[in-house]
């Protein structure tokens, strides 16, 4: 194994996530409460998750778990489905199930850095898929790139932090069907899916072919990244029994509240999923009105996800600019720098709106 370099996407949670009075650069959700959540499930649900036993959950996470979030896909079983403790050990198995030193991966850019930097630790060759602007898709040059080797797999982040850009349902049935050509394992991580504003709804990867793998979390769409809850789908029996035989070298198993939480929100899926899109509107609507009086910030709003990632004209740098607005303004923004996109800033929509207003007043006023 080759060295594991930090994550700058992480360290910068790490020293500045919970300074700043306005965070406007998370993709999550707001967060709720244990006692929002349970309020879904009325006094039977209370009554349960008080009475939980605190022992060790299934490995592969609790049945009840695995039927919602299979609930959640066209075509998953519960035994189709790994729960795991985040995405972020979600991606770690599956890199870990597919890649081995002289192995290829190719990877949509941006996109969560973790994802490439892992795939280097385990000695794999990362080949970078740009996404165009106003998220275009080149497929003929991802066919050119899966063709000229063996690729062993394909990571894509679909709807797309952070520009918000989201493929369509025959642009993902197109490099499924790629991959499945070029025997590569296509991986998505679609933790930001079901957040999407118009378009068709993107289908889930695990839908549309054998082998494909599907990664989600309540992180993002329900703003609960605490209970740490995240699953892998697929179809692809191999790849899913290799991650349960690694998860035991990881956290064994999740914890028993957060199982049972998690349940209950993708129970409630649409109600969930509709009161934070109502919220994020209100945020890109007024966003919309007064983007155009700044100069020094250009960009668009795509369609999808809790995030915008506009281009910062000033002279400043980014990583300077965050810095700045969180040490003396109060705001945090993520600087581009994290995803090896310096000039660019992330900002996120999943806030109260009169937390929004005021954070990016600050912003506009910088
Ligand atoms: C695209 C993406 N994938 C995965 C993760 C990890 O998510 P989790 O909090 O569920 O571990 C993140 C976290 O920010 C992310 O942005």
């Amino acid at each position: 194994m080759h060295t594991l370099v930090p994550c700058d996407l992480e360290r910068w949670y790490s020293t500045y996530g919970y300074r700043a009075l306005y965070n406007l650069s998370s993709s999550a959700a707001p967060s709720l409460s244990t006692q929002d959540v349970l309020a879904m499930g009325g006094a039977a649900a209370q009554a349960e998750y008080l009475a939980l036993q605190l022992e060790y959950s299934p490995q592969q996470g609790s049945q009840r778990l695995r039927s919602a979030i299979a609930g959640r896909y066209q075509s998953i079983a519960a035994a189709q489905v790994q729960v795991t403790t985040g995405a972020a050990e979600a991606l770690f198995l599956v890199l870990n199930a597919l890649l081995y030193p002289g192995a290829t991966l190719i990877v949509q850019f941006p996109i969560y850095p973790p994802i490439y930097t892992l795939a280097a630790s385990l000695g794999a060759t990362v080949l970078r898929w740009p996404i165009g602007a106003a998220g275009a898709v080149d497929l003929d040059r991802l066919a050119g790139m899966l063709r000229r080797q063996p690729v062993q797999a394909l990571v894509l982040n679909n709807p797309h932090s952070p520009t918000g850009a989201v493929l369509s349902p025959s642009e993902l049935q197109q490099i499924a069907d790629l991959a499945t050509e070029q025997r590569s394992v296509l991986v998505v991580d679609e933790v930001y899916r079901g957040i999407q504003f118009a378009g068709p709804p993107t289908p889930a990867a695990a839908d549309l072919s054998p082998t494909a793998i599907s990664i989600g979390d309540v992180a993002k769409p329900y703003g609960l990244g605490g209970l740490r809850v995240g699953w892998i789908a697929t179809h692809n029996a191999a790849a899913l029994r290799r991650c349960a035989e690694l998860r035991d070298y990881t956290t064994l198993c999740s914890s028993v509240p957060g199982e049972f939480l998690a349940a209950l929100a993708l129970e409630h899926h649409a109600t969930l999923i509709g009161k934070h899109l109502a919220t994020a509107r209100i945020n890109r609507t007024y966003f919309a009105s007064v983007i155009g009086a700044v100069p020094w910030l250009e960009g668009t709003l795509a369609s999808a996800g809790f995030t915008i990632f506009p281009r910062s004209h000033r002279a400043t740098s980014t990583l300077a600019l965050c810095q700045d607005l969180c040490d003396h303004h109060d705001v945090l923004l993520l600087p581009g720098d994290v995803f090896a996109m310096p000039g660019y800033l992330r900002l996120g929509f999943g806030v109260e709106p009169s937390q929004f207003a005021a954070g990016l007043e600050r912003v506009l006023n910088y």
